[in-house]
């Protein structure tokens, strides 16, 4: 297979290149920042509809992950993210149209669901909102049911769970999945989402308002620093491994030309293995050494408390299995070279 993967510089994709030449395909690189040497590479804006056209030249499938991603700086970044994410998507896929090309993975992203699934004791499966400031700034910071206040109790969402974007980002992520739908809906394109979860790993971006919380606290621990952990440090999430995510995109491709035509499917893609936030940085501070975290009781307003989702569709259906665990993985992680 010959596959355009944007984004291919970045740090998610950049690991999908080497698994792509790992499993023996060829990879093309469109990206604005240089991937690793070597790598053919397409230096262009994935809003540029006449480089996109041009990087689809003998193309069997492409693999999307450009993106602009993260909580950002604040509402002031918001067209950004439309441009490159939905903009970005919406060129990609009419050059699709146009090629005759049918295949695609989308990066995904579990942000799409908002907060994860929670039961309560009396009412069963509900949906709590956003959490009210108030609350958060007296460290209320779990949801309570929304019919009678009880506490909750978490779970692992499922892909048929009812989509709630909390921020711009989110909102772009699910963008892209619908525009991607409704281009598989009128070519007959064959279109898998692989909705990532908390990824970590070699060449994680370092600390900015773009990065993940993993990179917060590698970066805090690299400058001496203890990790500083927001709420009670009890929120949960799925950290996976980049390499696992990885495979995930090159089993998404084989098996995209027997899907089904026409769609989009979507795949939670995650370890598994649920751990809290605080867990994730006593974790990297003891395999590095460093001070241990400090819970700081400060909130973001767009965070959501716990999501973690089911991999199971994944792993069934296309024959995935991760293959680094969190103990392994965060101990690799507090030692691997950022970008
Ligand atoms: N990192 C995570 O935990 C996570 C979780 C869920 C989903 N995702 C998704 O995975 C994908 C990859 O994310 P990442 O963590 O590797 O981020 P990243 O920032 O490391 O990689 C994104 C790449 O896209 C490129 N890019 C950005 N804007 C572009 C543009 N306008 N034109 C062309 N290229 C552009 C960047 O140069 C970069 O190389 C994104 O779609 C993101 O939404 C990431
Ligand atoms: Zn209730």
């Amino acid at each position: 297979m010959r596959v355009l993967v944007t984004g291919g510089a970045g740090f998610i994709g950049s690991h999908v290149v080497e698994e792509l030449h790992a499993a023996g395909h060829e990879a093309v690189v469109l990206d604005i920042a240089r991937p690793a040497p070597g790598v053919p590479w397409i230096r262009a804006d994935i809003r540029d509809a006449g480089a996109v056209a041009g990087a689809l030249a003998g193309v069997d499938a492409v693999c999307h992950q450009a993106a602009m991603v993260g909580l950002g700086k604040g509402f002031a970044d918001a067209a950004d993210y439309v441009g490159v994410n939905d903009l970005g998507t919406a060129v990609l896929l009419a050059a699709l149209a146009d090629a005759g090309v049918r295949d695609l993975v989308l990066a995904g992203s579990m942000v799409v669901y908002g907060e994860g699934r929670y039961d309560c004791p009396r009412h069963g499966r509900v949906r709590p909102g956003p959490r009210a400031e108030a609350d958060l700034a007296h460290g209320r910071f779990e949801p309570p049911c929304p019919r009678c206040g009880a506490a909750l109790l978490p779970g692992l969402v499922d892909e048929d769970a009812p989509a709630d974007p909390r921020n711009v980002y989110a909102t772009t992520k699910l963008a892209q999945e619908h525009l991607a739908a409704a281009w598989a809906r009128s070519t007959g394109g064959r279109a898998i989402s692989l909705r990532y979860h908390n990824v970590y790993g070699d060449r994680m971006p370092r600390d900015t308002p773009y990065a993940g919380v993993a990179s917060f606290f590698r970066s805090a621990l690299e400058a001496g620093r203890a990790p500083r952990v927001f709420e009670d440090g009890a929120q949960r999430r799925d950290f996976v491994h980049v390499e696992d995510v990885a495979t995930a995109n090159v089993a998404a491709l084989r098996a995209l030309p027997t899907a089904r035509p026409g769609a989009l499917r979507a795949y939670n893609t995650g370890s598994g293995e649920p751990h809290t936030v605080g867990e994730m940085a006593q974790a990297l501070a003891t395999a590095f050494g460093g001070p241990a975290p400090q819970i700081t009781g400060e909130y973001r307003l767009g965070d959501v408390r716990h999501i973690t989702a089911s991999s199971d569709r994944l792993r069934e259906e296309l024959n995935w299995r991760p293959r680094t665990g969190f103990t392994e993985g965060m101990t690799r992680f507090a030692k691997s070279p950022l970008r």
